[in-house]
């Protein structure tokens, strides 16, 4: 499809990306794969998620025993096990149906023992009364993995790697979303819908950010919205008639507020009756404000907020921008990955650049290559615009041809170990003074106001989406990009492979420690290059001024 097409060795994408082909996941139907968009990949993912249930099982389990029970309610269309506090198993029905009839021959614990909520979950616990009995498999189950290798183990696997390009693939391989992670993120979106619907019958929960905007690392949150939309839709049908129906016209005297009380309650039932979720944390007062909770069953972390269109269409954005070129997705997990190893990010919020924040500067990157590699929000504007029945919702269906529609001769060629060095070049000396990121036009844009690192957001243009990022923050990126920049220049594989040395994408991911002023010494012999003299230039004067900082102190 892209011109680097041998590039796709090490692509291992997740069932909602595959593309023009036949595949088969082990232990699901073969799928046949046109292109989808955002939507379609949502409702789908959702349906599947309603048809799923989840079972905890014994330590010793008889997986065939345990699926003939379950045949018992119906087609079990597919499933696996995991490992999270014991093993579970994630049931995929074909209809859903055969939920209720196994939620119906459930016995629920009687109340002299526990003082139960009689809500009907799908959540489940598989006990056999005779376990003596159940003799065990001798081929042991398999679980899949739900979080990505420690990145010292990655280290040792990239070092294996023949170029930087395809270490950059491996690292994409080993972190991106497994197709089975990415059913556990659904269902916990579906668990909580249920949940949800108590209060407002009409209700989804939807997945947004990384878990679907397809950067989504092993390990990371779980975003999710409540979602009213069909309601209102449903409202705007029903008006035609002389009633209205005041429950759920309560006026309230800002959406903000009504969000703040929707979210209070639905915490407060969370916190009181929801099944597996604990540590609820209600942030009213935030400017987005959400709910926090860790979803025990799956294993995650849970941001929930009330539907908020800007978050879903960057999420539609950027998942666009990662099906159109294999390489960005490998390019912006390989800067996450960097970024983490030397703090420039942290899980918790702070004054430093978010994921989300790098993404977007790589999306910028991209725009700014000469030929471009992906094409800039107003492109893609004009795009939709012209084509009457195309909707930015619809775009990624032409993805194969949207990059030589709106850019003459798209950029296919540049290998990714070029764009990752080219990547910390540009940063290294970008103007963050005066200039700002502006992805809808994909120029730099003078600054409007003085925030260290400007990066407008793409469907509101007032809303800086770095706001939280603080100086001596930035100025840790900067270094940390012009080290990386001189690294890569440097770099000389075979006498690191020799030496036994991490070396390309591996020396990057060890954090730079106070040996490396030492070798930097040594490596400024034999460089030619003006770039590298200046950006070591750059990085004395850093140095000087931070010494000087601490001798202050
Ligand atoms: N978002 C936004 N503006 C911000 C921050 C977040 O519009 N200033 C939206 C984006 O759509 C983002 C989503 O909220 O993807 C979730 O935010 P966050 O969890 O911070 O980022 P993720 O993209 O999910 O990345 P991570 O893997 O770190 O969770
Ligand atoms: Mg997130």
């Amino acid at each position: 499809m892209q011109g680097n097409d041998h590039d796709f060795r090490f692509g291992r994408w997740p069932l909602c990306m595959q593309r023009g082909k036949k595949f088969h996941v082990s232990g699901y139907a073969e799928v046949s794969t046109r292109k989808k968009t955002f939507a379609e990949v949502q409702t789908e993912r959702l349906d599947q998620a309603e048809r799923t249930v989840l079972i905890k099982c014994p330590s010793k389990l008889n997986e065939k025993k345990l699926l003939q029970y379950l045949a018992s309610h119906g087609n079990v269309k597919s499933h696996f096990f995991f490992e999270n506090r014991g093993i579970s198993a994630l049931i995929e029905f074909s209809e859903k149906s055969s939920i209720t009839s196994l939620q119906d021959a459930v016995g629920i614990p009687s109340a002299s023992e526990h003082h139960v909520v009689p809500f009907k979950s799908r959540l489940f616990t598989f006990t056999l009364k005779n376990p003596v009995s159940q003799h065990v498999e001798e081929t042991p189950l398999h679980l899949s993995p739900q979080s990505h290798i420690p990145v010292k183990d990655l280290i040792e696997k990239l070092c294996l790697a023949d170029s930087i390009s395809s270490q950059m693939y491996i690292l994409l391989n080993e972190y991106q979303l497994t197709e089975e992670n990415i059913r556990l993120r659904f269902l916990a979106c579906s668990l909580v819908r249920d949940f949800a619907r108590a209060y407002f019958p009409d209700s989804t929960v939807k997945p947004f950010g990384s878990s679907v905007n397809t950067f989504g690392k092993l390990g990371s949150d779980v975003d999710m919205f409540l979602d009213f939309r069909d309601t209102g839709r449903h409202a705007t049908k029903m008006k035609k008639g002389p009633f209205e129906m005041e429950y759920q016209m309560k006026r309230l005297p800002s959406e903000r507020l009504a969000t703040q009380r929707i979210l209070s309650v639905i915490g407060d039932c969370l916190d009181n009756f929801g099944p597996g979720c604990a540590n609820v944390q209600k942030i009213l007062n935030a400017r987005c404000p959400l709910v926090k909770f860790s979803h025990q069953p799956t294993g995650f972390q849970c941001d929930l907020s009330v539907s908020n269109s800007i978050a879903i269409r960057s999420s539609e954005l950027l998942y666009i921008y990662g099906c159109l070129d294999s390489r960005v997705r490998a390019l912006v997990f390989t800067i996450r990955c960097w970024a983490r190893v030397h703090g420039l990010t942290n899980s918790a919020p702070g004054t430093w650049i978010t994921n989300f924040s790098l993404t977007m500067m790589v999306m910028f990157f991209l725009q700014r290559r000469s030929p471009p590699i992906i094409p800039t929000l107003d492109q893609l504007k004009e795009l939709a615009g012209k084509h009457s029945c195309l909707c930015l919702l619809q775009l990624i269906f032409y993805c194969t041809f949207v990059l030589s529609k709106v850019i003459n001769k798209p950029n296919l060629k540049e290998r990714l170990y070029v764009l990752l060095g080219e990547f910390f070049e540009y940063f290294g000396n970008f103007d963050f003074r005066k200039n700002s990121i502006n992805l809808r036009k994909g120029k730099e844009v003078n600054k409007p106001e003085s925030s260290p690192l400007y990066i407008w957001n793409p469907f509101e243009q007032d809303l800086n989406i770095s706001k939280n990022v603080n100086q001596p923050q930035l100025e840790k990126f900067i270094a940390m990009a012009r080290e990386s920049a001189w690294i890569l220049q440097k770099e000389d594989k075979t006498q690191q492979m020799i030496n036994k040395e991490p070396w390309g994408l591996a020396a990057l991911l060890i954090p730079f420690g106070k040996n490396n002023s030492s070798k930097m010494k040594n490596r400024m012999k034999g460089i030619g290059s003006e770039t590298i003299r200046s950006l070591l230039d750059s990085l004395k004067l850093n140095n000087a001024s931070s010494q000087q900082k601490a001798v202050g102190k």
